[in-house]
C-alpha cells in the first residue's frame, strides 16, 4: 500500500454553513412538508404545535446533540463508532439497526419523492386545469396505484446517487448549499402568496390559537414520534454526519441551528398550506392526501396556481433529496469502511438494492396486491417499523449510550469547542438523560401495541 493511500485523511465538511445546509436538509424533508402538515391538520391545529415543540426540546433536541457527539467522538461510521467508543460489547448493535432502517425508509421515501417529480410536471404543464375535484382525486388513486410511480422512483433515487458521487465536500456539501437556500426562497414566496390570499386569516387562527379539546393521547404520541422523524434521528444518520464534523466545530450551537431551522420549515410549511386551504373552503383534516390530492385543488383556484404548484412540488422535491441523500450516506460510510469498497461500488450496491425494495414497495399501493400483512401494504410496514419501532429504539438505546456509558470526560471535550457553555449543556443533557429515555419508551411501547 502507498504512503498515500496510508495517509488518506477522512472526507469532511469543510464549512460551517455546508455543514448545516447538510444536516439541515437531512431533517428537512416530506416529514416537514407532507406530513407535518397533515398531522396538524388531524390533531386539531396548533395545541398540537405546541406539544410538538416540547417534545422538539425534551427528546429530539437531546438525541440530535448525543449523536453529533458519538459521530465526531467515534469518527467513524455508525457501527464502527459504537465499537471504538465501547469495545467488546453489544452497543455497536445500534449501528446495525440504523442500517437496516435506512433501507426501509428508503424504500417507501423514494417513491413518494417520486410523486413530487410527477406532481412538479403535472403542476408545470397545467395538466389539473378544467378538473373536478372528483377528478383530481382520481387522478392520485390511478397514479400511485399504477407501475408509473415505478420509473419517478428510480429516476430519484438516481438524482440521489449523482449528488452522493462525489463524496461529502464535494458532493453533499456542495449541492446542498445551493438547494437549501433555494428551499428556503420557495417557501417563503409560497407563504407570501398564501397569505395575502382573501380569507386567509381562519387559516392562520387554526395554526396559531391553541383548541385542547382536539388533543387526546394519540396527539402526544404522533407528536413525539414525529419529532424523531422530522430531526432525522434514533438510527444514526446524524451520527454519520457527526463523523464528517470538525473539531473546530460546536456541536451545541449547530444542533441548535438544525432544530431551529427544521421547527421553522415545519411551520412555514404549515403557514404556506392552510391558509390556501381555508380560503378555498377545503377540509384541513384530508390526512396523507392533503399535498397530493388537497392543494392541487387549491392550486387550481387559485390565480397563477399552476407556477405556485409547481414551486411547491419543486420544494418538496428538494427537501425529499436532502433527506434521502443524508440516510443514503449511512450505508455508504459503513459500505466504503467495513466491507473495502470503494465508493462507487457502494452507491451502485446500494441504490440497486434500494430501487429493489422501492419497487415492491410501491407494487404494494396497487389494487389486489399480494405485498399486504394484516393490513397493512408494504409500504406501510416500512413506514411503520422504521418510525414507530427502529427508531424510537434507536433514539432511547443512543440517548441512553451517552447518559450511561460514554466516558464524562470524552463527552465534555466534545462540547469544549466553541461559545456555548458546557455547565449548561451538561445540565441539559442530565436531565435529558432521564426525561428522554422515559418518553421514548411510552412512544414505543404504545408503537408496537397499534401495529398488533
Ligand atoms: N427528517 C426527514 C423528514 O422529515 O422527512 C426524514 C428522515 C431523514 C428520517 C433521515 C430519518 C433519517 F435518517
Amino acid at each position: 500500500m502507498s504512503q498515500e493511500t496510508i495517509t488518506q485523511k477522512r472526507d469532511g465538511f469543510s464549512s460551517r454553513f455546508g455543514l448545516i445546509a447538510a444536516a439541515a436538509g437531512s431533517a428537512v424533508g416530506l416529514g416537514n412538508i407532507w406530513k407535518f402538515p397533515y398531522i396538524v391538520g388531524e390533531n386539531g391545529g396548533s395545541a398540537f404545535i405546541l406539544i410538538y415543540l416540547i417534545s422538539i426540546l425534551g427528546v429530539g433536541l437531546p438525541v440530535l446533540l448525543a449523536e453529533f457527539i458519538i459521530g465526531r467522538r467515534g469518527g467513524a461510521n455508525a457501527v464502527r463508532s459504537f465499537k471504538k467508543l465501547a469495545p467488546n460489547t453489544k452497543w455497536p448493535v445500534i449501528g446495525w439497526l440504523g442500517i437496516i432502517a435506512a433501507f426501509m425508509i428508503l424504500g417507501f421515501y423514494t417513491v413518494i419523492a417520486g410523486y413530487t417529480i410527477h406532481y412538479f410536471l403535472l403542476s408545470l404543464t397545467n395538466a389539473f386545469s378544467g378538473m373536478s375535484s372528483e377528478q383530481i382525486t382520481q387522478t392520485f388513486h390511478h397514479f400511485s396505484s399504477g407501475h408509473t410511480p415505478i420509473i419517478y422512483t428510480i429516476i430519484f433515487t438516481l438524482l440521489a446517487v449523482v449528488v452522493l458521487f462525489g463524496g461529502i465536500k464535494d458532493g453533499i456539501e456542495k449541492y446542498t448549499k445551493i438547494l437549501m437556500p433555494g428551499l428556503v426562497g420557495i417557501i417563503i414566496l409560497l407563504v407570501v402568496r398564501a397569505i395575502t390570499l382573501p380569507g386567509a386569516a381562519e387559516g392562520l387562527k387554526f395554526l396559531f390559537k391553541p383548541d385542547f379539546s382536539e388533543v387526546s393521547i394519540n396527539s402526544i404520541l404522533d407528536a413525539l414520534g414525529h419529532s424523531f422523524f422530522s430531526l432525522s434521528v434514533g438510527m444514526g444518520t446524524m451520527l454519520t454526519y457527526g463523523s464528517y464534523i470538525s473539531k473546530k466545530e460546536n456541536l451545541s450551537t449547530v444542533t441548535c441551528s438544525i432544530a431551529v431551522a427544521d421547527t421553522m420549515i415545519a411551520l412555514l410549511a404549515g403557514v404556506a398550506i392552510f391558509p390556501a386551504v381555508f380560503a378555498f373552503g377545503i377540509d384541513p383534516t384530508s390526512g396523507p392526501g392533503l399535498v397530493f390530492i388537497t392543494l392541487p385543488n387549491v392550486f387550481l383556484q387559485m390565480p397563477g396556481g399552476n407556477i405556485f404548484g409547481a414551486l411547491f412540488f419543486l420544494l418538496l422535491f428538494i427537501a425529499a433529496l436532502t433527506s434521502v441523500i443524508s440516510i443514503f450516506e449511512v450505508i455508504i460510510t459503513y459500505v466504503t469502511e467495513e466491507l473495502n469498497v470503494n465508493r462507487q461500488k457502494a452507491l451502485k450496491l446500494t441504490s440497486i438494492a434500494v430501487i429493489i425494495i422501492a419497487i415492491f414497495c410501491s407494487l404494494s399501493q396497487t389494487p389486489n396486491t399480494t405485498l399486504s400483512f394484516n393490513g397493512n401494504t408494504l409500504f406501510d410496514w416500512m413506514d411503520l417499523l422504521s418510525a414507530n419501532v427502529i427508531l424510537p429504539i434507536g433514539g432511547l438505546l443512543i440517548i441512553s449510550f451517552l447518559g450511561f456509558i460514554m466516558k464524562k470526560d470524552e463527552v465534555a471535550d466534545e462540547l469544549q469547542q466553541g461559545a456555548c457553555s458546557i455547565k449548561t449543556t451538561m445540565i441539559y443533557l442530565t436531565i435529558t438523560k432521564f426525561i428522554a429515555p422515559l418518553a421514548i419508551a411510552i412512544v414505543f411501547l404504545t408503537g408496537i401495541q397499534a401495529l398488533f
